[in-house]
């Protein structure tokens, strides 16, 4: 197994390339002592993936599955009730697996599900979705929604493994793989410039993604191995999020058709880069490289719908802020970041009125 060996989170191994799948068998074979397995899936992923996952589990335990409906509505504690109740009908104990087999979602809401069962079982993520194998079923944190409130309950609790098979792929719609794409251009951007510059000529592709997976998973858990609870460092992985969460609230509240979470973000980046120039942290080369960049590559700034006091409001609501004062994660070159920078309001507003 060791060969296709990738990285390890607190300990514990990700396997990310062609036919990951095929080391299942043995990953939870001895010494593991599973006595019954639970995949929980979404609409998509249980039709288009769950019969691919089927030939890879071991004939010795046995399994059922969780059907959930996809999509951010299902980050739910009624959902999570559902399945903890599913749980309980088949009788799992704490020598019993969870495998989360989705995007995003499908990890987050397994994550926390597996980590408050019974006080804690073990989950093994299996990601489907191009944000699912770069971001969400990396690092440990899972959770759910509150009303509006996006991740507002959860944990962190790591799976007994993170198993990344690009075989999945194939089915992910293309607006699915721009979204995640948005998260890959943000990992270079933060901490790997030889990785942005390959990205600057090529894009994030179907056809160069499986090829630097290694390398854009390596950046996500560089970070974790060295803050894995959000203590500093890690904020880094917000870079683009404070604007880009405002811009996707003010989208959901306004738009008939809302941006994407990956838009938004793209737009969250550019536009942070200009508030790291006006603070004078960033060189303009830099910035409108970058720019040009995901602009070709993601999308262009597009905030006509909604002025810069509303998306300042959001903006406020970030929790990294403190005591009224602004903090973001911003880039200061092409794969290195800062985190808590204080931004005076006004320059966030008089940014955000140069992009309307
Ligand atoms: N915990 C973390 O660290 C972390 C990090 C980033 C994002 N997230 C969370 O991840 C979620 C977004 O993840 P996402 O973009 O993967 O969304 P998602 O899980 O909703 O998946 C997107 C869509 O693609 C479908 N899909 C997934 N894999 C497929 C496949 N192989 N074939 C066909 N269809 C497939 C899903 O059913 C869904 O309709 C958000 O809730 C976000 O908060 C968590």
């Amino acid at each position: 197994m060791s060969n296709e060996f990738s990285f390890m989170q607190q300990g514990f191994p990700v396997f990310s390339g062609e036919n990951a799948l095929s080391l299942l068998e043995e990953l939870l074979n001895a010494p593991n002592d599973f006595s019954k397995m639970l995949v929980l899936c979404d609409d998509n992923t249980y039709e288009h993936c769950l019969p691919i996952l089927k030939r890879h589990l071991p004939s010795s335990i046995p399994f059922d599955f969780f059907k959930m409906k996809s999509g951010e509505s299902s980050k739910s504690l009624s959902v999570c009730e559902s399945i903890w109740q599913k749980m309980t009908a088949m009788m799992m104990s704490r020598n019993d697996l969870l495998i989360n087999l989705g995007g995003g979602v499908v990890c987050d809401v397994g994550g926390f599900v597996a980590a408050t069962y019974l006080r804690g079982i073990s989950f093994l993520n299996i990601p489907t979705s191009v944000m699912g194998m770069v971001d969400a079923g990396l690092g440990g944190k899972n959770g759910i929604d509150l009303n509006h409130h996006k991740n507002r309950i959860g944990s962190f609790a790591f799976p007994i493994a993170t198993v990344c098979d690009p075989v999945f792929l194939k089915t992910l719609p293309d607006a699915e793989w721009k979204n995640g794409c948005a998260e890959v251009f943000k990992h270079a951007l933060i901490g790997d410039a030889r990785l942005f510059e390959t990205l600057s000529v090529d894009g994030c592709t179907r056809a160069n993604f499986t090829s630097l997976l290694h390398s854009i998973q390596g950046v996500k858990l560089k970070v974790v191995e060295d803050d894995p609870f959000e203590d500093g460092f890690r904020k880094v992985l917000n870079f683009g999020h404070t604007v880009g969460h405002a811009i996707e609230s003010a989208s959901l509240k306004k738009d008939s058709l809302p941006l994407s979470h990956g838009e938004a973000v793209a737009m969250g980046m550019i536009i942070e880069n200009e508030i790291m120039f006006n603070i004078g942290g960033l060189d303009a080369s830099i910035k409108n490289n970058c720019r040009e960049v995901l602009e070709k590559h993601l999308t262009e700034v597009k905030i006509t719908s909604y002025t810069d006091v509303e998306l300042l409001e959001w903006i406020q609501y970030d929790k990294k802020n403190a005591n009224g004062i602004i903090r973001m994660s911003l880039i200061t070159s092409i794969g290195s970041c800062s985190w808590n920078v204080e931004v005076p309001q006004e320059i966030i507003r008089t940014t955000l009125q140069n992009f309307r």
